[in-house]
């Protein structure tokens, strides 16, 4: 496939915007190459400005669960757009959206609506705090919670006891009350609680991590994390910016039935708006401005563009359930499929897969953590990405992100991309 005029529009997009991108894993850096820059999309494909057409496993991060130019979503945005785009004043549309996701997640009382996934982990960390009263979080290595500095945090030479920036402008003060966990490993967890007694006001997970690849719970972690949690009188979050209304109409408290105290939310819940989200229960969410202590604000949040598609999105989920069902037929489909042509080709391999997300990595032992993504090929995954891009499928340009399947697909796009990974991996 010819990839001119991106070249050349990534080129002049070089001049004016650092790396030529405004959001860094778009530049390809891990994969070679440059961008490609899309002229428009719809259902399940993309058409890029060199008139190519892709079968789309990305799905602007996860988003657009029900395809591109989704068109309740587009006429929603159309027709509300005619009666202004933003007020900075309350709109009955807001309460609508927020009843119903408050209808549709289990264990949450209120929410409150922001403009992104960012906004939504950072602003539950913040409530969690001023909540409980304490200063310290817990992270895990490799789950991505947005970019504030709370979570730009790599492990310092004394893990067990507090973690160092891994971003300059992220300051040690800030590093000093993040601590690094390992994903899955509940001892690690109480190691760290036990060191830090009375001193952590939450912890903050992806209930499916999809930031290191995909990457789902082993058997027991969730529900030993709200243990731990309980007994220590910590909060629980769940970062559901990822799998929130994608693997189930509840998210991961509903499809693995255990409760957080905090959920967040972004992605999907948007409906391709710029939308986050943080919910709890009434007792958490009045201790928010205006009602309680803790500061949380926006001008462009609940705007009514935003509040129109995340509403209609959500309306057309709920309103059939079976989209999940389907959407998991189909990637455990592409799952079979692959594995299948990846084992005849003598490929090192893992699949993970929950529900819709699904990764391959480039190793044969299980993928649990960071540390064992981190071990996948990564010139194996270089040489699986562009094969792919040239037979006109587009995956995330790296090995640690999720793919999101979209019920746009049909089974012809999943057996074309089977086929497709059966070619490209014969080049392994
Ligand atoms: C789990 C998770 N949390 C938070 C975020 C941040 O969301 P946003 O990019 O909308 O700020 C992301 C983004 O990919 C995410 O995957």
């Amino acid at each position: 496939m010819l990839y001119k005029r991106s070249s050349q529009l990534f080129a002049e997009a070089e001049k004016v915007i650092p790396g030529g991108v405004n959001s860094p894993v778009r530049a390809f850096k891990a994969v070679g190459g440059t961008p490609i820059f899309v002229k428009s999309a719809k259902g399940a494909y993309l058409y890029d400005e060199d008139g190519n057409r892709l079968i789309d496993y990305i799905n602007s991060w996860g988003p657009m669960i029900l395809g591109h130019a989704y068109e309740p979503v587009v006429q929603a945005v159309i027709e509300k757009a005619k009666l202004g785009t933003s007020f900075g004043m309350p709109t009955e549309l807001e309460t609508q959206i927020a009843a119903l996701a408050v209808s549709m997640v289990p264990n949450i009382d209120k929410i409150r609506f922001v403009n992104s996934g960012t906004e939504a982990c950072m602003s539950a960390v913040r409530l969690a705090r001023g909540f409980a009263k304490k200063d310290k979080i817990i992270k895990f290595a490799g789950c991505y919670h947005g970019h504030s500095d709370s979570f730009l945090i790599q492990a310092g030479s004394g893990a067990i006891t507090f973690g160092s920036p891994n971003s300059p402008g992220v300051t040690a003060g800030t590093a000093k009350d993040t601590l690094l966990a390992t994903y899955n490993d509940l001892e690690n967890v109480a190691a760290l609680i036990a060191a830090n007694k009375n001193e952590i006001a939450c912890i903050i997970v992806e209930p499916v991590a999809g930031n290191m690849g995909c990457i789902p719970p082993v058997a027991g972690f969730l529900e030993g994390l709200r243990q731990l949690c309980t007994d220590n009188d910590i909060l629980l979050i769940f970062d559901e910016v990822m799998t929130g209304f994608r693997l189930a109409a509840g998210g991961v408290q509903e499809l693995l039935n255990v409760n957080a105290d905090i959920v967040c939310f972004g992605k999907v819940i948007g409906g391709g708006l710029p939308v986050g989200a943080f919910a709890a229960r009434a007792e958490i969410m009045n201790y928010l401005a205006p009602l309680g202590p803790v500061y949380q604000a926006g001008t462009l949040s609940g705007n009514p563009l935003a509040m129109a598609a995340g509403l209609t999105m959500l309306q057309s989920l709920n309103n059939d359930h079976s989209v999940f069902k389907s959407l998991e037929e189909k990637t455990a489909y592409l799952h079979a499929g692959m594995d299948k042509v990846l084992r005849a080709n003598d490929v090192d391999f893992t699949i993970n897969r929950i529900g819709s997300m699904i990764s391959v990595h480039f190793d044969s032992n299980p993928v649990t953590d960071f540390k064992s993504a981190a071990k996948g090929d990564n010139e194996n995954f270089k040489k699986f990405f562009h094969g792919l891009l040239n037979e006109g499928i587009y995956i995330a340009p790296s090995a640690y992100e999720s793919w999101f399947l979209t019920d746009a697909l049909t089974y012809e796009d999943l057996d074309f991309t089977i086929r497709a990974v059966d070619k490209v991996s014969k080049t392994f």
